[in-house]
């Protein structure tokens, strides 16, 4: 049986929002457009090089229920919580955090000459793993495989798999594939991703069409912009005299009610009060 190539759902035009303590960013998954994509919950890219775009960075701030992915193209983002974790994520690395019960942390992009570039996205947690122990995955930019086409596609398995290449992100509730996909020009790429999951790409530089090749007069798709690909078995992607590099990111979705308060996602409204209160109190978080 020939795969059904997943067609394109919808298309959002990121809109431009500033968030934390003034960073300038495109915010396409939780607007007021597109509020969920179970499991998806927000996606932002962050790219300038004007430090009065970003250096105000995310100061200290709270976290519960979800998991937050930060993915940097260039430059660096220090990252800090309460619990004393401390790094940076630097071009190319990953961070997978799951903030499950809660942790307080500051997210900082550091001024330098090549500004910063980035993405963060948040993955919904299902109620059973809401108030789990924090976890972080802080992945290395020279570990995560690049899958290498022939046509000259290439491709960075953050997680996920392709081709039996897995990437280093591991038992992630959601069962996701986040990957990296550059098509050069005059080229194709097909993923499979599993029927029933959610799956969306982000095209962030070039452009490209999206869907069956007999939907191929289309108009091409241009960066910056979300699609939303319908149920199917494949992704397929195709290039004209463009080059393209986008994200595509699936996972399973919960199908569970969300109530949603800034940085905290729960299942309902009491357990957001209950947070908020633990926030009044001091006792959000607790060290193990
Ligand atoms: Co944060």
């Amino acid at each position: 049986m020939t795969p059904t190539i997943r067609e394109i759902e919808r298309v959002i035009t990121p809109e431009p929002v500033t968030e934390g303590a003034g960073v300038r960013l495109k915010r396409s998954i939780g607007t007021r457009t597109l509020n969920y994509l179970d499991p998806f919950l927000l996606l932002d890219h962050f790219a300038s090089n004007d430090p009065r775009d970003y250096e105000a960075g995310f100061p200290l701030h709270p976290h519960r229920g979800i998991e937050t992915v930060t993915y940097v193209l260039h430059g660096e983002v220090h990252h800090k919580d309460t619990l004393g974790n401390t790094g940076s994520i630097g071009a190319g690395d990953v961070q997978w955090m799951t903030a499950g019960r809660g942790i307080m942390h500051e997210e900082m992009p550091q001024v330098r000459p090549e500004g910063i570039a980035g993405f963060q996205l948040w993955v919904n947690l299902p109620a059973t793993l809401k108030m789990t122990r924090p976890r972080y995955q802080d992945i290395r930019s020279d570990t995560i495989p690049e899958i290498k086409k022939a046509d000259g596609a290439r491709i960075r398995v953050i997680t996920g798999r392709v081709d039996k290449v897995s990437g280093p992100v591991t038992d992630i509730a959601a069962d996701p594939t986040y990957l990296d996909v550059f098509v050069p020009a005059h080229a194709s790429f097909i993923h499979p991703v599993e029927r029933g999951h959610t799956a969306f790409a982000y095209v962030f530089e070039g452009e490209a069409r999206f869907g069956s090749r007999d939907r191929a007069d289309a108009p091409p798709i241009s960066s910056p912009t979300l699609v939303v690909l319908g149920d199917g078995d494949a992704v397929h992607v195709t290039t004209g005299e463009t080059p393209v590099r986008f994200l595509l990111v699936s996972g399973k979705p919960l199908h569970e009610p969300i109530a949603r308060h800034g940085p905290f996602v729960m299942n309902t409204q009491a357990e957001i009060e209950q947070t908020l209160l633990e926030l009044s109190q001091g006792t959000f978080v607790t060290t193990p």
